[in-house]
């Protein structure tokens, strides 16, 4: 019985093995069974540096995790990262093609470029769930089987808005700090031609100018989503405008922590700039929660994820796409916002550290 066991164990081993060095890194693999059919999703990403990327891949692989204790499928979920390289990715795509993959999730690098993904894929009968880089509508119109999982960027920009306006209607000493009437303000983007950052900065503008506040923009700047860029990039509108900035909207969390560190121990400013941020990132939280940043706006990572999984489940088990929740026009699902200040964001954190 002992010696059953021992082989057993054996034969369980060598497929799992087998199966890691087949495919590429990061391969999910749990509750091996002979039986039981397998599912394989391959996920590319267009740099899984990014804060709040690799939050969306944590979660996709937990979620997946969990359907397969479901027992009706082994589910693989294959994760690569295209590291800012549109051809890397076009090679990655390929490479989950050619191993027959069910479904391929990208998170394009370039989301002009989507139609060199859909004709491999469709070339293949495969479908592909596009997520956060949204590409254009007529690539997506191109098949049937495609589909994209996103965020309702205009509410972003509009929430960051509304969380600065609150703040100024209850003293606005606070965000007017010259007293002038005008809000200066430094807008940090985070990637030319991305439609979160695009629409962020735009929506967020109007919205302050629709409830009649004036603004005037002192600086902005692109720093591709990024901590370090964005310390660089304030470190350098502190010395030329001193403490002239009075807000700094970032398109996203990790940049207005970016942006955080550079204000931190500078004696130069008396008057700090209000800093608020997209995303709610863990990080970013503790910063609301301490007072450093002054809110942020909750893109709903798992939510997206969820959607993400769901979407590639269905289409990799031929189950009915109608049956789908939140699916509009048969192709889009984009989740909801929540403002965070500090009034609210002890709920959060809450709901961080639980996961
Ligand atoms: C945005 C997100 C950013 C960054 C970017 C990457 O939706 O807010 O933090 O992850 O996507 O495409
Ligand atoms: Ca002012």
């Amino acid at each position: 019985m002992k010696k059953i066991k021992k082989l057993s164990k054996f034969l369980t081993i060598i497929p799992i093995i087998y199966l890691l060095s087949a495919c590429d890194k990061n391969v999910t693999i749990s509750n091996y069974n002979n039986h039981i059919k397998e599912i394989k999703i391959g996920v590319t990403l267009y740099n899984q540096d990014d804060a709040f990327i690799s939050t969306i891949v944590k979660n996709i692989e937990e979620i997946a995790k969990d359907k397969e204790n479901d027992g009706n499928y082994k589910i693989i979920i294959n994760v690569l990262d295209a590291r800012g390289s549109a051809s890397e990715q076009s090679s990655q795509v390929e490479r989950f093609v050619s191993q027959n993959y069910d479904v391929i999730c990208v998170n394009m690098v370039d989301r002009t470029t989507a139609s060199t993904i859909i004709d491999k894929a469709k070339a293949s009968n495969i479908p592909v769930v596009f997520f956060n880089r949204e590409p254009v509508e007529e690539d997506l119109d191109r098949w049937n089987k495609l589909y994209y999982v996103g965020a309702e960027a205009e509410k972003a920009g509009e929430m960051q808005a509304d969380i600065i306006i609150n703040a100024y209607r209850k003293n606005k000493q606070m965000v007017d700090r010259n007293g002038d009437g005008k809000i200066q303000y430094a807008m940090l983007e985070g990637e030319p031609g991305h439609q979160d950052a695009l629409i962020r900065s735009e929506y967020c503008i109007k919205a302050m100018e629709k409830n009649g506040i004036e603004l005037e923009k002192v600086a902005d700047d692109t720093a591709y989503w990024q901590s370090a860029q964005a310390t660089a990039k304030m470190s350098k509108w502190i010395n030329t405008y001193g403490d002239k900035i009075e807000v700094v909207f970032s398109n996203n969390d990790d940049m207005a922590l970016g942006a955080i560190q550079a204000l931190e121990g500078q004696n130069r400013i008396k008057n700090k700039p209000l800093v608020i941020g997209i995303d709610g990132i863990p990080k970013a939280l503790e910063a609301v929660k301490k007072g450093t940043m002054i809110g942020t706006v909750i893109n709903d990572s798992w939510k997206q994820a969820d959607a993400i999984f769901n979407l590639a489940y269905k289409l990799a088990t031929h189950g009915d796409m109608s049956s789908v929740q939140g699916l509009e026009k048969g192709k889009y699902i984009r989740t909801a916002h929540t403002e965070v200040t500090i009034d609210n964001v002890d709920l959060f954190l809450q709901k961080s550290t639980d996961k």
